[in-house]
């Protein structure tokens, strides 16, 4: 079928991107799904910051790839061999496939499914296969999504139904956002009730860290940005400090406010700058998690003696560190019940065509979560 996406051509176009516009949004042809596999008709797509790292070139991706890893839809035909989807069915996109037979999906870590990354890497589905074309050549998938589109042909392995009365718009955001920032603390941290937070990094993705650290019972959320305006929509939300990471002072000033450091640090801005100042306002004993995605040549340092005389913690986390069909449910009835205000996070709704102007503002940090609806 011939559907309308958001084609990236070519990485590292500069902004300004209502201008330069790398994204092209263009007829493309999408083929139906094959064993296994699943057509959704797309519903939101959020615009997150691992997008704009595609754009720009800071994760580099092979192209063309039709963007988009962050949405919602409703079933609208399943390939053979699925049978537990029914037409109509709400369903949330994860970034990550999950093959459920690789050593890490045996484990119980399907966020790190091997299978499932090397489709991503490739820009294929799980199957290996790519349903999108256009005159005559592939177009790749990006993280099995590609939901800036109408339509998208995905693994059924990328699809978690999700009850029909929440918003897809909203629902968009859980899939990438919301599994991640959440799953940061609750998941990869697993921070005790009564502990004390640190975000460093307050887009869609670490304000919902710090929505999680609050749900979880941190009794201090301490909000670290460059944006006064985000450290204003932090304070709102419940952080109980804000501090601005410009000041060369901010290390000290919040290890001063915080008796020495934070329990639980938690960069989530995508930058070793970040990093080290995560690092820096964790306490003795305490743990450092970043979520953050910085260029693959980008290296962090730290020094090896305090890392063992402090006994620190350093953890990455990948998509929450999360079991999908476990945690999305959960997150989604916390939201439900008022204790994970998401809906807080949306900044705006756009069209397709203003895709564009979407990552401009994104680039600029005039937004947190914008959702273009399909
Ligand atoms: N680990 C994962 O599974 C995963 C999933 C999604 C996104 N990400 C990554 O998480 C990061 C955040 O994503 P997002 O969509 O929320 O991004 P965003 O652009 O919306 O937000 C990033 C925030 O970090 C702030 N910031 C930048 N440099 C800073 C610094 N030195 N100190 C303090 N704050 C700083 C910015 O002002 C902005 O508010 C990105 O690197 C993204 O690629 C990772
Ligand atoms: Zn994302
Ligand atoms: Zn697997």
């Amino acid at each position: 079928m011939k559907i309308r996406g958001a084609v990236l051509n070519r990485m590292g176009v500069e902004p300004p991107y209502e201008r330069t516009k790398p994204l092209a949004i263009e007829q493309v042809e999408l083929d139906g799904p094959g064993p296994g596999e699943v057509l959704v008709k797309i519903a939101a797509a959020g615009l997150c910051h691992s997008d704009l790292s595609v754009i720009n070139g800071d994760r580099p991706r092979p192209t063309p790839m039709l963007l988009g890893h962050e949405a919602s839809g409703v079933v609208e035909e399943m390939g053979p061999g699925v049978d537990d989807l029914q037409k109509g069915d709400h369903v949330v996109m994860v970034f990550v496939p999950s093959c459920g037979h690789c050593p890490p999906c045996s484990e119980g870590r399907p966020a790190l499914c091997e299978p499932g990354a090397v489709a991503n890497t490739a820009g294929t589905l799980l199957s290996g296969a790519r349903r999108l074309h256009r005159n005559g050549a592939d177009v790749h998938h990006h993280l099995g999504v590609s939901g800036f589109a109408e339509y998208a042909t995905v693994s059924r392995r990328s699809l978690v139904k999700i009850d029909k009365e929440l918003p897809l718009d909203e629902a968009a955001l859980f899939g990438c956002a919301v599994l991640t920032g959440v799953g940061a603390v609750i998941n990869t941290a697993k921070m005790p009730a009564g502990a004390t937070a640190a975000v460093i990094g307050l887009g869609g993705v670490g304000l919902s860290s710090l929505l999680g650290a609050i749900a979880a019972g941190a009794r201090r959320v301490v909000a670290v940005d460059l944006s006064d305006d985000k450290l204003g929509l932090a304070r709102q939300l419940g952080a109980t400090d804000t501090f601005n990471a410009a000041s060369p002072e901010a290390a000290n000033e919040v290890r001063a406010a915080t008796n020495g450091g934070v329990d639980f640090a938690f960069e989530m801005a995508g930058s070793v700058r970040a990093m080290d100042l995560a690092y820096k306002i964790t306490r003795r004993g305490g743990t450092t998690v970043t979520a953050g995605l910085p260029p693959p040549t980008h290296t962090f340092a730290l020094p090896q003696v305090n890392l063992v005389a402090e006994e620190r913690t350093v953890k990455g986390s990948y998509i929450g560190t999360c079991v999908p069909t476990r945690d999305l449910p959960r997150y989604i009835e916390l939201y439900r019940r008022g204790k994970l205000p998401v809906d807080r996070l949306m900044s705006d709704h756009l069209k397709l065509n203003q895709i564009n102007l979407g990552f401009d503002r994104l680039h600029e940090g005039k937004a947190v979560r914008q959702v273009v609806l399909i």
